[in-house]
């Protein structure tokens, strides 16, 4: 089993950092790398927090994130940013875009794709996900932390492992058939995403949305949406806007605005003979 290592994870991240200073803390077990972070004191630096195994690993829509130790990538970054928070809409997708851009460094090139906001799914299963909770310190100062949990050497396909979580998923092992250095893929995929969200601070998400495009699992896909009211809503699925919406148009023509919930696709009716 390879080990989480703050000195290799520091090298692996260089090359994409520039002049940012990262402060890195390895744990072999903590309830949460999103929670460390939310209770450290604020600095000026990104600060990475990655752990072997998570105690109390949490999801979206409050569900908890399964964390076996030493197999996974569990991680954090906390990123400051000087701002109104309105004005980071479409981070979680850009954080997305910034593990597939790290992904094609490591020639990692199989069809994996993006399901709004930030699910990666490979053939139809869910490989990472990525959690982000901000602190507004005041109007104008945001403390983002970016939780990401991506499956990387766990064998899913072994029967014991898949009855763990609920839902069809997959992990990079199971995709490219090798094992993967964790310490490359974190050190990679913080310094990606470190440049992805200066470039969108600096452009906004519109360059982002070729790239968008190329990934978006749902693109013209039917499918259901459940709406923070718990209303469901079924529709065609037209790609997002430059907020990071995404646009659903329901079966009268209206589109929609989609803000936040889960959006999945509905499944083809089988044919009848
Ligand atoms: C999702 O529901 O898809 C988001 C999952 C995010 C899980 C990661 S693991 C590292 C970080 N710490 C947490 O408690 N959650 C995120």
């Amino acid at each position: 089993m390879d080990i989480l290592d703050k000195q290799k994870i520091y090298e692996y991240s260089l090359t994409f950092l520039g002049q940012k200073h990262l402060n890195i803390h390895v744990f072999e077990s903590i309830d949460s790398t999103n929670q460390f972070l939310k209770n450290h004191p604020s600095s000026t630096s990104l600060e990475l927090c990655c752990a072997e195994t998570q105690t109390n690993g949490r999801g979206r829509l409050g569900r908890s994130w399964y964390s076996p130790v030493g197999e996974n990538i569990y991680c954090s970054l906390r990123w400051q940013y000087s701002g109104p928070i309105a004005k980071l809409s479409a981070l979680s997708l850009v954080v997305g875009l910034a593990i597939l851009a790290a992904f094609r460094t490591l020639e990692i090139t199989q069809n994996i794709y993006i399901k709004w906001p930030n699910d990666l799914f490979w053939d139809g299963k869910k490989m990472a996900g990525i959690l982000i909770e901000s602190t507004s310190e005041s109007l104008d100062h945001q403390s983002v932390v970016i939780g990401i949990g991506l499956n990387v050497n766990t064998q899913t396909l072994i029967e014991e492992t898949q009855t763990k979580i609920d839902r069809p998923w997959c992990s990079l092992r199971d995709i490219t058939n090798k094992k993967w250095d964790r310490n490359q893929l974190i050190g990679i995929i913080c310094g990606m995403t470190h440049q992805y969200l200066e470039r969108y601070l600096c452009d906004g998400f519109s360059t982002f949305i070729p790239e968008w495009e190329k990934y978006d699992g749902l693109y013209q896909q039917l499918v259901e949406v459940t709406l923070s009211n718990r209303q469901h809503l079924v529709g065609i699925a037209l790609g997002v806007r430059e907020d990071g919406l995404l646009q659903v148009m329901d079966k009268e023509g209206k589109i929609h605005l989609i803000t936040s919930g889960e959006v999945t696709r509905c499944s083809p009716t089988p044919s009848k003979h």
